[in-house]
Order: structure tokens, then sequence, then C-alpha cells
């Protein structure tokens, strides 16, 4: 039967799973209502540790509940606080970085990521990354900040030095609408 090719949010979570491992350290730079923060979580175990951002309170608040309802606060520091502001917080190197772009889902719409931070950040996660550590990045051009953000995102991936990163553009061909992308960069050295 043919493989059912998913989306964007299940590319970024396979391509995760090589560079995760029990006591690995991760960045979830946009953690929304906690989704991903936990399967970071229960991916790292107990001897790891996961650094979540996110500049709503409504946010925070929603993951710290989940994260508790799972036993594992302990495993978990939150920021309330931009992810462009990550390589002053987190305070270890770290070998893996997500980020799911766009707004807070079941909140407003006005405060998503925008293309600005969005660069600070990706290049300050590149800085935090382990060598053979991974970054994901979920892109949403269906709107115009998402659409800003493909854009700048596509270009700054392009100029990454190849001896030192290798980056990937994950996406459909064919589908209306202008699906999400998925971007990847790995760090060789
Ligand atoms: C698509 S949601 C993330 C979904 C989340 N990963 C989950 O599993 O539920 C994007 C999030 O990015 C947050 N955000 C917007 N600007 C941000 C910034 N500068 N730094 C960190 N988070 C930001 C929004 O508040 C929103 O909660």
């Amino acid at each position: 039967m043919a493989q059912d090719f998913r989306s964007a949010r299940f590319w970024a979570a396979d391509m995760m799973q090589t560079a995760l491992f029990p006591g690995a350290k991760a960045v979830d730079a946009t953690m929304g209502n906690g989704r991903d923060t936990l399967w970071l979580c229960q991916r790292v175990g107990p001897e790891g540790h996961v650094y979540a951002f996110d500049v709503q309170p409504e946010a925070v608040e929603r993951t710290r509940l989940r994260l508790k309802s799972e036993g594992l606060s302990e495993r978990v520091t939150l920021f309330c606080r931009g992810h462009q502001h990550m390589a002053d917080a987190v305070p270890e190197p770290v070998d893996a970085v997500m980020f799911n772009l766009g707004w807070l889902p079941g909140a407003v719409h006005a405060v998503t990521t925008r293309m600005e931070t969005t660069l600070i950040a990706v290049d300050a996660a590149l800085g935090l990354l382990k060598p053979q550590g991974l970054l994901t990045v979920c892109v949403y051009p269906g709107h115009d900040e998402g659409a800003r953000e493909l854009r700048a995102l596509t270009e700054w991936a392009e100029r990454l030095d190849p001896a030192r990163y290798d980056a990937l553009l994950k996406c459909y061909m064919n589908q209306p609408n202008d699906p999400p992308r998925m971007i990847a960069v790995k760090k060789k050295a």
C-alpha cells in the first residue's frame, strides 16, 4: 500500500527521532499548548532536559499543566520569553531545537511568530546546537506572516556554510493552499 505522506509536524518529529536519546538536551522554541514540549520530555527521559519558550503566559500555563499531569515537570524549564532570547536563557549546548511557527491553537491569531524574531532565534539555535545536533522548523506560508517567514528562512538556510551544516526543505509539490513546509538543519561539526 502506498505510504501516507502526512504533514510538516510529522516530518519534523520523524527527523527528530534521530537526534533525541535518553539524556539528550532539547529546546522547544514555541511551546504553544505544550504538545511538542511533552513529546520532547518523553524522548529525553529522566536524565535529559527540555527548555521551552513562549511569549504568551496562557501557553506557558497550558504547558505547565500538561507536563504536571504527566508527572514530567522536573524535566523541563519553561520560559515566558521570546525564543530570540534563547542564547541568554539556555545554560548548556543542546542536541535538538524544534520550532513550530504561527499562533497558539485556540487563541488570538494576532500573537504569531514574526519573521524578524524568528531569524534571530534560528541563528541562536544553531549557536546552541552540539555537533550532530538537529534544528527543525515547521512554517505555515498560508498566512501573510508565515509567507514572509518562509521566504526569509529559505534565504537564511540557503546561505548556511555547507561545510558546517546540511539544510533541507520538505514540502508538497502539488497541494493547494500553501501547505506547511518543514526545514531541517543538521550541524555537522
Ligand atoms: C503553532 S504554536 C506552537 C504549538 C506547540 N508547539 C504545541 O505543541 O502546541 C506557535 C506558538 O509560538 C508562540 N510565539 C509567538 N512568538 C513567539 C516568540 N517570539 N517566541 C516564542 N514563542 C512565540 C505563540 O504564542 C504560539 O503559542
